[in-house]
């Protein structure tokens, strides 16, 4: 097939040139040879042509651009047989290169998952790659071969609503994640049909906005660029990840379009990509805002000379390029080189062979995806507290109110542009299909509302029912791009419907819905129990009714800090030590006695108000069930080299009376560095599954290897030296349930 292409190119890419693959210079390979060939044999212009990316517009404009062969990739086109008209253009026409045809497929396609950060509560890497692999195929029966996720920011400022996209605050759970997705977006071979390529965004810092609005500066120096946000990305890297996007951000004056050190320095010549890099949405032309480039023109030589490959919708390479290589600014072999990397992955996507979608529109909403989808809600969701009001036990009539408990829509949560809410399963219609006599008067119309003059009839239903589920949380368009928040408690009148609620005496339990943690400090006296979903997508409905029935355990773990409130923020686990840690013992506002003397009593890192903690610790989350742990080893003590493996091992039973999961977390602190090195970090991790009485001995490795980190001279070193390396249920030292100290000799 590939020859039959072939046959269409121009004479003179059919010469079989040398090869360019920097990776593979020695060993020229079919690939690299077929994309010298195309490429070499285009025009300046027609290079520039695979360089450029527009948002769908008319589809007699896309056709002729395409036909041009002006065009190397759209995005937000959605239509199949517009999708069709334009790949035939491109096909039948000079160059003969097929269009990449990208959406954004965050957390589903038609059937959707949960919200990333839902999906990471989970701790269950499995769930994020199946997922990941079904939205490849859902969105692949639509011509869909390029997602822009999965967004690997490390996020340690819940006001930042892209949180919600993301997989939370610590590297090493995000770079499982991340890889977990981009393994199952792109499959064994993205030759493969239903796989497609994955695109590891923002690239990067970008979730270290300053105050948490969105698209604002960063300012993360090197060493902690390198230790806490770019792991995730070499992690994608690893895991083969076929594209990257730069992010609006500008770090420490420079922003990620015109970055060569991130974009060419670090990403190619260290970590060996040879994908390509597209600008985040006009991020080429927001240099000009940045104050970093002049106009157009410069912005686009400041890209393209960084190692900026693909230009999202500013025109900025199709405008100016061809000039800026006439005045001497840009060399035409870094348009070559980028025409290289797309032209690379479309060869790799087996787009020159098969260019039109080959799968079956009916795998969209298919029963096993709703399954998976299920599954990934139920894991998804971390129960917050409990006093025995969960599982429902004698309780039949259930009130169920609450602005999300019927909203279709926004359980869905943001980033979804398939995803039909007529597919959705809200609680109200789960609990109607269940075994329960429910009643809903919904109280409150949708988060925001404020009018609270239903709520004499709501209590008055919650007097006469067993027990009171209230689904509340944040609209969906309340997280998500651009949409950052300073107040973080629960919107409108929730938290006095909550109040009005735990007035009628009966056990209240709490399920939120939301695409951050919300400071729900407050209301959480009036809940009797606290499950929290994130937004859980299609199936979420019946993953509560299974949750709170007790057919299933909640097994979801924090993946990100709850902080108190929103001015505690930021609030993060592995946090550095400082020279003043504090001791938990510290005096708090109310202890202060009136006209207090200065003193310096409680002088270490924390507020008055707050204390030192957040409201929940990362990697916390409760189950119905009860686990013992013992017998705990560890290979050895001592390692000398960064290829040993630790070892730890323990049993892990379940001795309480019902079926469930634990994530078992090792955690390490190394306790002298070059540089102060966080108090805890998590290094491994095993969700384990055990029926009632059932118990099983459980190893998890931890390579030497990820001891090491950017140390004082910039450079990664595995230091010599002692780490505590221990076992626990969350990252709070309450939870741990075994210590030790290695030595790194
Ligand atoms: C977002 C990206 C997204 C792109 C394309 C931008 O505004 O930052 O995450 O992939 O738009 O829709």
């Amino acid at each position: 097939m590939i020859k039959d292409i072939i046959k269409l190119l121009p004479a003179a890419a059919v010469v079989l040139a040398g090869c360019s693959n920097p990776k593979t210079q020695s060993s020229c390979s079919d690939e690299d040879r077929f994309v010298d060939s195309v490429v070499n044999s285009l025009t300046i212009e027609q290079k520039i042509g695979q360089l450029n990316q527009i948002s769908a517009s008319g589809v007699e404009e896309m056709e002729k651009l395409a036909a041009q062969g002006l065009l190397g990739s759209i995005l937000n086109e959605s239509n199949l047989d517009n999708l069709h008209r334009i790949q035939k253009a491109a096909i039948d026409n000079a160059p003969h290169i097929p269009i990449l045809i990208s959406r954004d497929v965050i957390h589903g396609y038609k059937t959707i998952f949960p919200i990333p950060l839902g999906q990471a509560a989970s701790f269950d890497p499995e769930l994020v790659r199946h997922g990941s692999e079904i939205s490849a195929l859902e969105a692949a029966s639509d011509g869909i071969r390029w997602t822009f996720s999965p967004m690997l920011d490390i996020a340690r400022d819940p006001r930042w609503g892209r949180i919600a996209e993301g997989y939370g605050e610590d590297p090493y759970l995000t770079s499982v994640m991340g890889a977990a997705a981009v393994k199952g977006y792109q499959g064994d071979d993205l030759k493969n049909p239903q796989s497609i390529a994955a695109c590891a965004k923002h690239f990067v810092g970008y979730g270290a906005a300053t105050g948490g609005r969105d698209y604002n500066s960063t300012f993360i120096p090197m060493r902690l660029l390198r230790n806490v946000y770019l792991p995730p990305f070499r992690a994608a890297a690893n895991a083969g990840c076929a594209t990257y996007m730069s992010s609006f951000n500008d770090n420490d004056g420079v922003p990620s379009t015109g970055n060569k050190l991130i974009l060419t320095d670090i990403l190619r010549n260290e970590w060996g990509f040879d994908g390509f890099v597209v600008s985040d949405w006009f991020s080429i032309g927001e240099m000009i805002n940045h104050g970093f480039a002049a106009d157009m023109k410069d912005a686009a030589a400041k890209a393209i000379n960084a190692g900026l490959d693909m230009d999202m919708v500013a025109n900025a390479y199709v405008d100016h390029l061809q000039d800026l290589v006439k005045e001497g600014k840009v060399k035409e072999s870094k348009i070559t080189e980028a025409c290289k990397n797309i032209v690379r992955i479309k060869y790799r996507l087996g787009l020159f062979e098969n260019p039109y979608p080959t799968i079956p529109q009916s795998v969209k909403y298919a029963g096993e995806h709703l399954v998976a989808a299920l599954k990934t809600a139920e894991e998804s969701a971390v129960m917050l507290k409990n006093n025995g009001a969960l599982p429902l036990k004698n309780a039949k009539k259930i009130l169920l109110c609450g602005p999300m408990a019927d909203a279709p829509h926004d359980q869905l949560g943001t980033w979804v542009f398939d995803g039909e809410k007529e597919h959705t399963v809200t609680p109200l219609a789960a609990f109607k299909q269940s075994e329960y006599d429910v009643t809903y008067i919904p109280g409150l119309t949708y988060s925001r509302d404020n009018n609270t003059s239903k709520f004499a009839e709501v209590v008055r239903a919650a007097k006469s029912a067993d027990a009171v589920i209230f689904v509340g949380g944040e609209e969906s368009i309340l997280s998500g791009e651009a949409h950052c928040l300073s107040n973080l408690n629960l919107q409108g009148a929730q938290s006095a419907l909550l109040a009005a609620l735990k007035q009628a005496g009966k056990p209240v339990i709490s399920v939120i819905m939301a695409g951050r943690p919300l400071t729900i400090t407050d209301d959480l006296k009036n809940c009797d129990a606290v499950l929290y979903m994130f937004h859980p997508g299609t199936m979420g409905g019946e993953a509560l009714v299974n949750l709170v029935s007790g057919k299933v355990s909640p097994s979801g773990k924090t993946p990100v800090s709850f902080p108190k409130n929103a001015g505690q923020i930021p609030v993060y686990y592995n946090q550095n030590n400082t020279g003043r840690p504090a001791s938990g013992h510290e005096i708090l506002l109310d202890d202060i006695p009136a006209e207090a003397g200065q003193t310096s009593l409680g002088c270490t890192s924390y507020m008055l108000d707050t204390g030192f903690g957040p409201l929940f610790d990362f990697g916390y989350g409760l189950s119905y069930t009860e686990f013992a742990f013992s017998d705990f080893k560890i290979n050895q003590t001592e390692f000398t080299s960064d290829n040993d493996i630790i070892e730890v091992s323990f049993t892990l039973k379940n001795t309480g009376s019902y079926d469930g999961a634990e994530v078992a977390q090792v955690y390490v602190r190394d306790l002298v560095g070059s540089i102060t090195r966080p108090i805890k970090e998590l290094k491994g991790f095993k969700k384990v599954f055990l029926q009632k009485g059932g118990s099983e001995s459980v190893e998890i490795s931890i390579p030497v290897s990820q001891l090491k980190f950017y140390g004082l001279n910039d450079v990664e070193v595995l230091e010599k030296g002692s780490f505590d390396i221990w076992v626990a249920t969350s990252s709070a030292n309450k939870d741990i349930k075994w210590k030790t100290t290695i030595e790194v000799k």
